[in-house]
């Protein structure tokens, strides 16, 4: 099953086209969501009208759409998949890819995605057996792009041989095999994210600066690999994670409980920025002002969710990773907040606002473990998720 997966689909200018139909559907009976791409060599066998009916998602096709553009800009659009699947993908639509074109809106995806390529190669057999396009099918591989067929077999002009596209459930097994056989298949793990908000009274509450974009970006990381996520998140303006499933709380109470109840777990990523203190004369009704001066609020202190998870005498994940988000001495903050949690890693990053990485696209960050502390270069927040999520896998393996 593909529940809540996103395919970015780019359909190239070859006959093998009408079989892109097919996967459409293939795709979306097993709960995928398909966006799809529509070369100008595309349209000419196919028509925009039923890959929009069957997709059921707008379909992109001019690279150069000012409406496109203000909408969703073509880098979001490449990122925002799981994967990338190219079917057919033609002699020249490789030929461009392997070269590093850019000319339409498909090849500009190609160049700007972040995630996975798969190709499902489709071409009279003497092309595919040219010379130029063993060179870019080589060079493509070497680039870590995903091959799927071509198969051998009778071809639409008539002659027999490679070059054939892969049958629709082919690519349906390539793209399951990509997804969900990764090195965290068959783990389960937890990440919170996002800011918590503790209510003052229905109209006012307590918050922080937190996008959810960091705890965003390693969720899909690790689904990306495989892995059942669980992601518990506060009320963040980033896009939720695509292929995890989403528990959306309010308060650091309701983290806690939904943590909770989401265990067990191989591992637990605590990316959220938690209120540490609740209101605990938080009001039924909106607080008014009155003559009397102003209102006196109470607190409470929150229940620490790194600390309790990290302290489980059962159902401790095997692995615990923390964050720690500091504005001054980020190391010694960091590695004694690791002590004093009791986590395996945290994860340390300087939030001053002048670092511009609270609600910024960068982090800079340094893990801290056992092994001491490994400081990364500045990287986009996707990045670290994808090394982050890496390490686990690595982590969890050994
Ligand atoms: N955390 C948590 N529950 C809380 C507070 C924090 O799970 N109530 C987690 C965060 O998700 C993060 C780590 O603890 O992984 C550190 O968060 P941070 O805000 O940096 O630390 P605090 O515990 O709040 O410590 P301090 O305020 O002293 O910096």
């Amino acid at each position: 099953m593909l529940a809540g997966r996103k395919i970015l689909l780019i359909i190239g200018g070859g006959i093998a086209a009408y079989k892109s139909l097919d996967l459409i559907r293939r795709f979306k009976e097993r709960g995928a969501s398909v966006v799809p791409v529509l070369t100008k060599g595309g349209s000419e066998f196919v028509t925009p009208l039923s890959v929009t009916a069957l997709a059921g998602e707008k379909l992109y096709s001019d690279l150069f759409d000012l409406g496109d553009e203000a909408e969703m800009g073509h880098i979001q659009l490449s990122r925002a998949a799981d994967l990338v699947v190219v079917a057919p993908a033609t002699a020249d639509l490789m030929g461009k890819m392997a070269s590093g074109q850019a000319n339409d809106l498909a090849t500009t995806l190609l160049m700007a995605t972040d995630k996975r390529v798969l190709i499902a190669p489709a071409m009279n057999v003497r092309m595919w057996d040219h010379a130029s396009t063993q060179a870019n099918a080589e060079q493509l591989k070497k680039d870590g792009v995903l091959f799927v067929g071509p198969n051998d077999g009778n071809m639409a002009c008539g002659e027999f041989g490679p070059g054939r596209m892969a049958e629709p459930m082919e690519i349906v097994k390539a793209v399951e095999d990509i997804l969900l056989n990764g090195p965290l298949k068959g783990r389960h793990i937890v990440v919170t994210s996002g800011p918590t908000h503790e209510p003052i009274d229905p109209v006012r509450y307590i918050a922080n600066r937190s996008s959810g974009a960091q705890g965003t970006a390693i969720a899909n990381a690790l689904a990306g690999l495989g892995a059942t996520v669980t992601f518990v998140t506060g009320p963040a303006r980033h896009p939720w994670p695509s292929g995890c499933k989403i528990v959306p709380v309010e308060t650091a109470d309701e983290m806690m409980a939904a943590v909770d109840a989401a265990l067990p777990a191989d591992a637990g990523v605590f990316a959220a920025a938690v209120a540490d203190w609740k209101v605990t004369s938080a009001s039924d009704q909106k607080i008014k002002k009155t003559k009397d001066g102003l209102p006196e609020l109470s607190f409470a202190e929150n229940p620490d969710i790194l600390r309790t998870v990290s302290n489980l005498k059962k159902n401790r994940p095997e692995l615990v990773v923390g964050f720690a988000a500091e504005t001054n001495d980020v190391l010694e903050n960091a590695t004694a907040k690791r002590k004093r949690k009791g986590c395996d890693w945290i994860v340390a990053n300087d939030v001053s606002p002048e670092t511009g990485i609270m609600g910024g696209d960068d982090n800079d960050v340094t893990l801290i473990s056992d092994g001491g502390a490994d400081s990364w270069p500045r990287m986009s927040k996707e990045e670290v998720g994808h090394q982050l999520a890496d390490k686990i896998a690595a982590a969890l393996r050994g």
